[in-house]
């Protein structure tokens, strides 16, 4: 029978025969795929695991010191952490095409994971690198199996020849509500647990514009507003994902106080769907968007208007960007 407890068994046998001696790798994302993969293979095989978090700087509030702290913490992990986020602001100042954006994002990316991995490598014998692939991921491409490429977030190429990995992929018969199960079983932060999906280019798609560190800053705090207030309402699992995006090349006149205000506005993009490939926008209670609209009005001084997306997809994307 399916308990998380026999499965966590069964894959940590596994991974101890497929692994043996050597050593393993992992990129964090923050998501719970690969973080609940990472701590399978740790339970595993201990301080044989190396994992690799480039912090590129687009994440939400909160979320670096999650992995960095709360995971580490709840885990005993190995963690090695690339504070990359110059890097990425750097590659993608002044780009406002989206599709330019992800491919800046993706190219950084890999370049980071690539020497972080060289360094761990040149430290020990690492012939793995760990991989949290689902159930739906392997359906999805097909079914094939081999060798490494990072490219489940980036959609991007893989490392290069002298830097291939065998996978390990201990979540390659699962689907997403039993690796949650998993992930609780093995002691995880809840918020890793529950984090609503989250695109690879992060944040620097959800600001219509260039990218910087003030806009970031602005997204930041209009995004933490409605993730806590769709939390305080308890509507996390109502919804499939809650976008919040920064317009900001736009601008509009608004008053507060005594004064006239010129201000950006924020989007307010929650949906429901099964699977990302179709979705509605989300019936949140009018009460929980009115909330978010004070909040950020009064909170966020940049933000002098919230917006609601009513699009269905399609034709709306869940991004913006
Ligand atoms: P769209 O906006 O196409 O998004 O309706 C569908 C799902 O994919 C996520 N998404 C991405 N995920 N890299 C990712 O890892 C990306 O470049 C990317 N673009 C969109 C989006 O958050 C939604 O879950």
């Amino acid at each position: 029978t399916w308990t998380p407890a026999n499965i966590i068994d069964e894959q940590v046998a596994r991974i101890r025969e497929q692994v043996g001696d050597k050593e393993v790798i992992c990129g964090l994302s923050g998501g719970v795929d690969s973080a609940v993969a990472a701590a399978l293979v740790h339970k595993a095989v201990g301080d044989q695991l190396t994992c690799v978090f480039v912090d590129h700087g687009l994440l939400r509030a909160g979320e670096p010191e999650q992995v960095e702290e709360d995971y580490v913490a709840a885990t005993g992990i190995k963690l090695k952490v690339v504070d990359a986020q110059e890097r990425f602001l750097g590659a993608l100042a002044g780009v406002t095409d989206p599709e330019q954006k992800r491919k800046i994002i993706g190219r950084e990316f890999i370049r980071v994971f690539e020497s972080a991995a060289r360094e761990v490598a040149a430290a020990g014998d690492v012939e793995f690198l760990v991989q949290g692939t689902l159930y739906p991921d392997v359906v999805e491409s097909g079914g094939g199996t081999g060798t490494a490429n990072i490219k489940s977030h980036h959609n991007v190429g893989g490392l290069p020849d002298d830097l291939q990995f065998k996978l390990v992929e201990p979540l390659r018969t699962l689907f997403k509500d039993e690796v949650r199960a998993l992930g609780l079983a093995l002691g995880l932060p809840e918020a890793m647990i529950w984090r609503h999906p989250f695109p690879g280019p992060g944040l620097a798609i959800r600001i219509i514009g260039a990218v910087d560190q003030e806009r970031l800053r602005v997204l930041r705090a209009a995004d933490l507003i409605a993730r806590e207030e769709l939390t305080a309402a308890g509507l996390d699992r109502d919804v499939w994902q809650f976008p919040v995006v920064l317009l900001a090349d736009v601008r509009s006149v608004g008053v507060q106080g005594d004064g006239r205000t010129y201000g950006h506005p924020v989007v307010l993009r929650p949906v429901s769907s099964e699977d990302a490939m179709t979705a509605d926008w989300s019936r949140l209670p009018y009460d929980v968007i009115a909330r978010i609209s004070t909040r950020i009005t009064n909170e966020v001084p940049e933000v002098n208007r919230v917006v609601l997306d009513v699009t269905s997809k399609p034709p709306g994307t869940i991004e913006w960007e």
